[in-house]
């Protein structure tokens, strides 16, 4: 194991030696340590345990560990024994590693529509490898090309709303798990706004009336994506950013607001919550992190008790989206172990020093437990949905999503 630079790089792929290693999250932020996937079974692990998460980067290594997985096998002594059935029935195995996020499932089906052309008894060869590489490469470039535009789409979506409504001064933003660099080929998607905001809105030569004053990341029980990760990621880049739990954010957005509209102080309000997503189907309902939809809800419960103009974001590559899927009670969710609820994994701490993992107890032993890893926010309570597209999507006159194009 070893411990190098801090970095935000979740996937590494060597184009020349076709090799893939991952960074992994499960030891985040207190070491940096990259792991080998030699094989679509290390893939498989390696998503299941969350070394690697996030939608768009468990598609992208999924992609790559058929790569590595296929290149190894020509290179191997049997080379010539296994068969495109064979790949076929690995990439079923993959899939269901982890069942929510769609985003494996599209690059599989992808990767099946590219197998389709071959009898299921063609042995591998040089040229299935070759197309396999160049979907697999595609993928992670034009992922990492697209949350750049995400980025500059949902400041643009950002700016025209606080223009339209007439606002001056500092505002804040919510956000939760991560949905950044580290779950994505680079840069992120709700996260890949914030930071493309920030950097445009906290220049010097700015225009701008109003700026993005600071980021308020949930901690994202059970699994703490936002502690972990989205801290580590603001860190890393100086964002300011504040750590709230999960169950902090109405008082948060009560005081922030409250104190804005009583001009007691230059408080900050809450202004946009952003979120990523794993799945968003046809009529705009989302699945996401568990805790998103509460957050919708928090939103909407301000908008119109209180009068606040807080929108909520979905923001997401196109192929998050699954127009296959009409509506959100269609989506299949994933339900994880009962002992991440029931326990606490991390290092012990000493002042500074990082010591050896510990598991502690958190619960009592031996209760039952409800793990879903994500809900679904209904499109009733989303304003807008970000994807690489210019066009934001917002609702038409009878509260309706068009996602098609
Ligand atoms: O369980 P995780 O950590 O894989 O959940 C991640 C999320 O819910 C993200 O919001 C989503 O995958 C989008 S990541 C760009």
């Amino acid at each position: 194991m070893s411990n190098q630079a801090r970095t935000l790089k979740a996937i590494k792929f060597d184009r020349e030696n076709i090799k893939l290693e991952i960074l992994n999250q499960l030891v985040l932020p207190y070491a940096t340590t990259y792991i080998p996937i030699t094989t679509i079974e290390d893939a498989f692990n390696s998503i299941k345990s969350m070394q690697v998460r996030g939608a768009p980067a468990i598609a992208i290594v999924g992609a790559f560990a058929v790569v590595v997985d296929t290149f190894n096998y020509l290179n191997s002594q049997n080379s010539g024994d296994r068969g495109v059935n064979e790949l076929l029935q690995s990439l079923d195995f993959l899939i269901s590693s982890r069942p929510t996020a769609v985003n494996l499932a599209n690059a599989i089906s992808d990767i099946r529509t590219l197998l389709a052309k071959y009898d299921s008894t063609q042995p591998l060869n040089e040229e299935i490898y070759n197309q396999l590489l160049e979907y697999a490469t595609n993928l992670y470039d034009e992922d990492l090309a697209n949350n750049y535009k995400i980025g500059e789409n949902g400041l643009n979506y950002i700016r025209d709303s606080l223009k339209e409504e007439g606002f001056e001064g500092p505002f804040s933003i919510v956000t939760i798990c991560n949905t950044g660099s580290l779950a994505t080929s680079g840069h992120g998607t709700a996260l890949g706004i914030i930071r493309s905001t920030y950097q445009a809105l906290n220049k010097d030569q700015s225009k701008e009336k109003f700026h993005l004053e600071k980021i308020y990341p949930l901690e994202t029980r059970p699994y703490n994506q936002g502690a972990k990760l989205t801290s580590y990621e603001l860190d890393y880049e100086k964002i300011p950013f504040t750590l709230i739990c999960d169950n902090m954010v109405s008082s948060l957005i009560n005081t922030l607001n409250s104190e804005s509209e009583s001009k007691s102080n230059n408080s900050e309000p809450v202004k946009f919550i952003i979120v990523g997503a794993d799945r968003i189907v046809e009529n705009g309902d989302t699945a996401n992190k568990i805790g998103t939809f509460q957050l919708a809800t928090i939103a909407n419960y301000f908008n119109s008790a209180q009068n606040t103009n807080i929108k909520f974001i979905v923001a997401a590559p196109r192929t998050t989206i699954d127009l296959k899927t009409k509506q959100g009670s269609q989506i299949k969710i994933e339900e994880r172990p009962k002992h991440e609820l029931t326990t606490l994994v991390g290092p012990q701490l000493n002042g500074q020093e990082v010591g050896d993992k510990v598991t502690v107890g958190i619960a009592t032993p031996g209760i039952d437990v409800w793990n879903p890893a994500f809900d679904v926010t209904p499109h009733s309570l989303i304003d807008a949905i970000v994807t690489e597209n210019t066009k934001v999507y917002t609702k038409d006159l009878n509260g309706e999503f068009d996602l098609s194009s």
